[in-house]
């Protein structure tokens, strides 16, 4: 098969169950879809009932719901099992005196533990804030502090990374171990459990408008913003689990992100369980073998990653691929950043399945574009609208471009998944929606005349690495805490792994010299305390930082463009910029 960019690919036959889509777009509605819900009849509200509770009363308790594989270890929990679970651990916080609205923070490895607690915080009306695992002391902080959070649940290494006095809002933190693992003032789950019996009716019912996640994302400036979202967004999530994610009764899924992101939780938790899929749990690092090892053990039948994954996958070669039984596959997905031409053209050769791209983000709570089963792929496009979702290509006075044309990416605030607010932060909240209804993504885009829309980049700074969306503020603010280093600029470098990486550009204080074991100090630095995707792969030694000349701000579009070899545009507000070019590669 030749595939060009632009080449159209029709549904491969035999893959999907076709037969369900032929109507997908014809007559849909938010409000027919709203009828699959037990509460639609009942008028009791909670996400965490649809996604488990609901399919124990109606006969499905035996059934698989989570498979955890980790090494040689492997966890199987049923629908029943989950219910007892959760139920348990609800009674336990709500013994601690956690209360609807509270904000439990997870901050675990993505095992059962991790999807047990959010759903069990989310059943008694709790907000749950899932914390990334690679996210070291001062990311934490930052999460916990801005939100309040009430309690905190997590295990004895990653605990650590938390120091309890830092929090005046804190009142209980729990340990998944035995007290002898515990420190001073945490509270031994594993005790807990013994002590204390499960209330089977211990759900709260709370309105669709209630918030039951908050994710931090970043921009391109400030700090991460809360992105809280409301039990109505169940809408949105089931129903492209059930078309996009094509989830059916015999299904075995997986999603590769772990909860702390976006994509971890929403279709790595909710979508499944809202579809009662048998959903995989497994973290880990991007390593062929390990992948494909879990996707043979499994029998994973669709598949979530992302484009990073995919092109490792790739460059590992047809040998790894090969030793490995990976027919069980049926349907594959991708999100978070540009998915190339040529990784679905390896989808289709070597693993006989297109990769379907999606595109949402953190703030929009589900898949807004994306490539359907039964619909033809334009391989270089994130795929069309899902059915009740209107995109528009906006110009920066608001009006929508003609086809074709590059512009904004917008989309029409009047779906049930967008978010319901950003915490403490209504200004910013307010800034995402210029023009008169309509949500502005901060992508740019163009549409073709069959509604298949391009990516074309960021309108703003912020940096895209193996589809994990990092600020360049906040990774220049650690910076600068260094003590050799007095300015930093940071920006996205283009990659061909990761899509982009994070490269910095910094100035030193005097007596400090550009060697490389320093700048590799400089990163370090910055790994320990951020996370590691955070820490800058690149950092090169400026005399001194491209700034405007009135306001002193750091331009990173002209450090982008010398970067790109690009021309800087119109650089008339520019004071300094020399460039000592000492680079350090990872
Ligand atoms: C980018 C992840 C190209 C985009 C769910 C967006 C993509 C940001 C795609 C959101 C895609 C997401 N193709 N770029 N299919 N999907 N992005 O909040 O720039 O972590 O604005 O949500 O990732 O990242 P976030």
């Amino acid at each position: 098969m030749t595939l060009t960019y632009g080449n159209v690919i029709p549904p491969l036959d035999g893959n999907y169950h076709l037969k369900d889509y032929l109507k997908v777009r014809e007559g849909f509605s938010w409000e027919q879809v709203e009828k699959d819900f037990s509460w639609y009849e009942s008028g009791k509200v909670n996400i965490v009932y649809e996604c488990v509770d609901r399919h124990v009363a109606e006969g499905y308790g035996e059934k698989l719901a989570l498979h955890y594989l980790h090494g040689s270890k492997e966890v199987r929990c049923t629908y029943q099992e989950l219910k007892d679970r959760t139920d348990h651990l609800a009674t336990i916080l709500k013994k601690y005196g956690v209360q609807k609205g509270d904000r439990v923070f997870i901050f675990l490895p993505k095992n059962l533990d991790c999807y047990i607690s959010i759903l069990a915080a989310i059943k008694i009306g709790a907000i749950a804030g899932p914390l990334f695992e690679g996210f070291m002391e001062e990311s934490v902080r930052d999460r916990m502090l801005d939100c309040g959070a009430k309690v905190l649940i997590t295990d004895p290494v990653l605990g650590k990374r938390i120091t309890k006095s830092d929090f005046p809002d804190l009142q209980t933190v729990f340990v998944v171990a035995e007290a002898e693992d515990c420190t001073e003032g945490e509270v031994s789950l594993y005790e807990e459990y013994r002590k204390t019996r499960a209330d089977q009716d211990v759900i709260e019912w709370v309105d669709l408008e209630d918030g039951f996640v908050i994710h931090y994302t970043s921009g391109s400036t400030g700090k991460p913003k809360g992105v809280l979202h409301r039990h109505r967004a169940m809408i949105h999530q089931y129903i492209t689990g059930k078309w996009v994610l094509d989830i059916h009764e015999e299904d075995i899924y997986w999603c590769t992100s772990h909860p702390g992101w976006v994509t971890g939780s929403v279709y790595g938790i909710f979508a499944p369980l809202l579809n009662r899929a048998t959903v995989v749990v497994n973290g880990g690092r991007f390593r062929a073998e390990f992948w494909y090892d879990i996707i043979q053990r499994a029998k994973v039948t669709i598949w979530y990653s992302a484009p990073t994954a995919f092109r490792m996958l790739m460059a590992e070669g047809d040998e790894e691929l090969k030793s490995f039984d990976l027919s069980s596959v049926r349907h594959v997905l991708s999100v978070g950043e540009p998915l190339n031409p040529e990784a679905i053209k390896w989808g289709v050769e070597k693993l006989g399945v297109r990769i379907h791209d999606t595109w949402w983000m953190t703030e929009t709570g589900a898949h807004l574009i994306v490539n359907l089963p039964s619909q033809s792929i334009k391989p270089g496009s994130m795929g069309r609208a899902f059915p009740g979702i209107t995109v528009g290509i906006l110009d920066e006075s608001g009006r929508e471009v003609p086809v074709g044309e590059i512009g904004q990416l917008c989309v029409k605030a009047d779906y049930p998944g967008l978010m319901k607010e950003i915490w403490n932060n209504p200004e910013k909240y307010r800034s995402y929606f210029p023009y008169d209804g309509w949500y502005v993504s901060g992508d740019l885009a163009y549409v073709d005349e069959d509604g298949y829309v391009f990516f074309q980049g960021r309108n703003d700074d912020m940096i895209n690495s193996s589809g994990e969306r990092i600020g360049p503020f906040e990774v220049e603010s650690k910076l600068i805490e260094h003590p050799a280093v007095a300015e930093a600029g940071v920006i996205g470098k283009p990659d061909g792994l990761r899509g982009e990486i994070v490269k910095a550009f910094i100035v030193l204080r005097p007596g400090y010299n550009p060697t490389a074991r320093l700048l590799e100090e400089i990163r370090l630095f910055v790994r320990s305390e951020l996370a590691t995707h955070s820490a800058p792969r690149e950092i090169e030694v400026l005399e001194l930082l491209p700034k405007t000349r009135i306001s002193g701000k750091i331009m990173r579009r002209v450090l982008k463009a010398w970067e790109l070899n690009q021309d800087a545009g119109d650089t008339s507000q520019l004071d300094g910029g020399v460039c000592l070019r000492v680079a350090l590669v990872d």
